[in-house]
């Protein structure tokens, strides 16, 4: 089966995918022998030989899934210019080079998803098809039906409309309210400044759940394999997120044939117009 070239080199866990393409438009990979400096180029990982600086790459590392139970305070990237605590401080035995499925606050904990599948990260990271997303929340008061209907319908945040979310009231609480609310969307602190927008700042904030994966028990600060089923479902749901983004493109093919015709009939409407008006200056 063909494949991109930099899908090939990023897979082979020995550069990003934005690194790779660096790497073939240096003319530092070669094919068979030549050197290929095209980001289009495909190979049969089977069959050509793809190298890097005259090396062969190694084969790729099977895809691999790790949930983890971010606890707060720790910054949810693989590494901190700051030099604050990471989640890859918290994968000690996970030697294979895996990175987050999307972000969570620093004071924020609960499931993340990472994974070594740049491709199936970038399906499901889409903006316009984000995965659903759980948070338990506490939040300070007690929210009004009313506020519950605005965050299900859309808030106006500074970014535009939220998208509609559900929202369950979960336990019972006097001065501070415990909520579920799932989104399906992925914006920069997007929970809190809902929350914030109806006057009911965000105390806690838990992800509980993320698509068809649930957090369960799994303990804070703790990571663990996906099943395959739960792989199995992570894979299903990119592809239908692949699915759905070809059916856009060709949506977005199909308006724009429409109106480049749209465009062509009216210039020909304006010439046959212009022809019969001067052609009726000329018999008169
Ligand atoms: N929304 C937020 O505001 N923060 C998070 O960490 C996740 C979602």
């Amino acid at each position: 089966m063909e494949v991109r070239l930099q899908k090939v080199i990023a897979d082979s866990g020995l550069a990003s995918r934005r690194k790779a393409e660096e790497l073939i438009v240096q003319g530092r990979v070669t094919v068979n022998g030549a050197v290929v400096c095209e980001l289009g180029t495909k190979v049969d990982p089977g069959k050509d030989h793809v190298k890097v600086d005259g090396r062969h790459l190694k084969p790729a590392p099977p895809q691999t899934f790790v949930m983890l139970n971010k606890p707060k305070n720790v910054v949810s990237t693989m590494s901190d210019p700051g030099g604050r605590g990471t989640i890859a401080d918290l994968l000690p035995g996970v030697h294979v080079r895996v990175f987050p499925v999307g972000r969570l606050d620093f004071d924020s904990e609960g499931l993340m998803l990472l994974t070594n599948d740049g491709e199936l990260a970038q399906l499901l990271l889409h903006p316009r098809h984000h995965v659903p997303k759980t948070y338990l929340i506490k939040v300070k008061g007690m929210l009004a039906p009313e506020h519950i209907d605005a965050l299900e319908t859309g808030i106006m945040l500074d970014d535009g409309r939220t998208g509609p979310a559900v929202v369950k009231k979960v336990g019972k609480a006097t001065e501070n309210s415990w909520l579920e609310i799932t989104i399906f969307e992925g914006r920069k602190h997007q929970v809190k400044r809902m929350l914030d927008a109806v006057n009911h700042p965000v105390l806690k904030l838990k992800r509980v759940r993320f698509g068809p994966l649930a957090l369960g028990e799994l303990p804070t600060g703790q990571y663990r394999y996906l099943t395959d089923r739960e792989a199995n479902a992570m894979r299903e749901l990119a592809r239908e997120r692949q699915d759905a983004q070809a059916g856009g493109m060709q949506a977005m093919a199909r308006q724009a044939r429409a109106k480049r015709a749209r465009a062509k009939w009216a210039r020909n409407t304006r010439s046959s117009r212009r022809t019969k008006a001067s052609s009726k200056r000329v018999s008169t």
